[in-house]
């Protein structure tokens, strides 16, 4: 499918791989609200659309996002802050039912490392950059980074990247668990989209079923959490993919998945 461009992302479809670029590369990406308004559009869109399976969410090769933009948020009050949904959109994409994976190269700082972390997976270039360095401007992450980073690195790694602002290079960002991947530079995108590939042939019913026991076991107790993936691992025997997989195992064939 054509790249659809929406100024602020460029967007595509490849083969069933939804695929969002972010394409404000004057102000290293750093996520307004006009970007964040399209980015949660397109979201809306491809969650009911069959054609994408997997989305993809990338930047550009200096920066995957600095963050939110400060220039739009130097002047607010908390009250101001209140009526502003802007940051629920990090969780819009941190829970969008289909499978994600971040390609990041370059920066990932604050709201943008906030956004590669709302992904399922990241795929990071060697010259990714991770940080969440709001505590330098007087703040602290509004999007998820307290609390996503906790649940993926720990707590004391979280602690001294918020309160220092350090930045984690890609190395050490995998070494802790944050990054499934990391790749040079020119491979980078190219390696989240054949991820996404391979997950995209998959049953897609099979894949959110996934998503949501594994996002929710970060959420709730083990008892409640082992409950809830019995009840959805029972709801995936009246898919006709369960039948087609398990059908075609026993045939000793290729399954011919159809989502349903
Ligand atoms: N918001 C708005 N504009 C930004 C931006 C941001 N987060 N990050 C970069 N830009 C703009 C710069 O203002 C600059 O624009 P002008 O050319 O108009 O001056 C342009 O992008 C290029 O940036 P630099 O000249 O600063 O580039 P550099 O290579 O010298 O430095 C950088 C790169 C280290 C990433 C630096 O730009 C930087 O520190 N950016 C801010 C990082 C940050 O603090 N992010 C957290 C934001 S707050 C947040 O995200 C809250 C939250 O949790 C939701």
């Amino acid at each position: 499918m054509p790249v659809a461009t929406n100024e602020l992302i460029k967007t595509e479809i490849q083969g069933a791989v939804g695929v969002i670029r972010l394409n404000r590369p004057e102000a290293l990406n750093a996520l307004n609200h006009p970007l964040m308004d399209q980015l949660e559009a397109v979201l809306n869109q491809w969650k009911d659309d069959a054609a994408v399976r997997v989305v993809v969410v990338t930047g550009g090769e200096r920066s995957f996002a600095a963050g939110a933009d400060i220039k739009e948020m130097d002047n607010l009050s908390a009250k101001d802050w209140e009526k502003d949904s802007h940051l629920s959109r990090w969780d819009k994409l941190g829970r969008f039912p289909k499978p994600t994976i971040a390609a990041v190269s370059g920066f990932a700082l604050g709201g943008g490392c906030e956004l590669a972390m709302a992904c399922d997976m990241i795929v990071a270039s060697e010259t990714a950059q991770f940080g969440q360095p709001e505590i330098a401007i007087g703040v602290i992450p509004g999007a998820g980074g307290t609390v996503r980073l906790t649940r993926a690195v720990g707590k004391a790694l979280a602690l001294e990247l918020c309160l220092t602002g350090r930045r984690l290079g890609a190395r050490e960002a995998y070494e802790r668990g944050l990054v499934n991947r990391v790749v040079p530079v020119e491979n980078c995108y190219s390696e989240a989209l054949k991820l996404a590939r391979q997950i995209a042939t998959m049953p897609p019913l099979a894949a959110k079923a996934a998503k949501a026991s594994i996002l929710n076991a970060l959420e709730e107790g083990v008892d409640r959490a082992l409950a809830f993936e019995r009840q959805v691992f029972y709801s995936l025997f009246d898919t006709q993919d369960q039948k087609e997989g398990m059908k075609a195992f026993v045939e000793k064939r290729k399954p011919a998945f159809t989502g349903k």
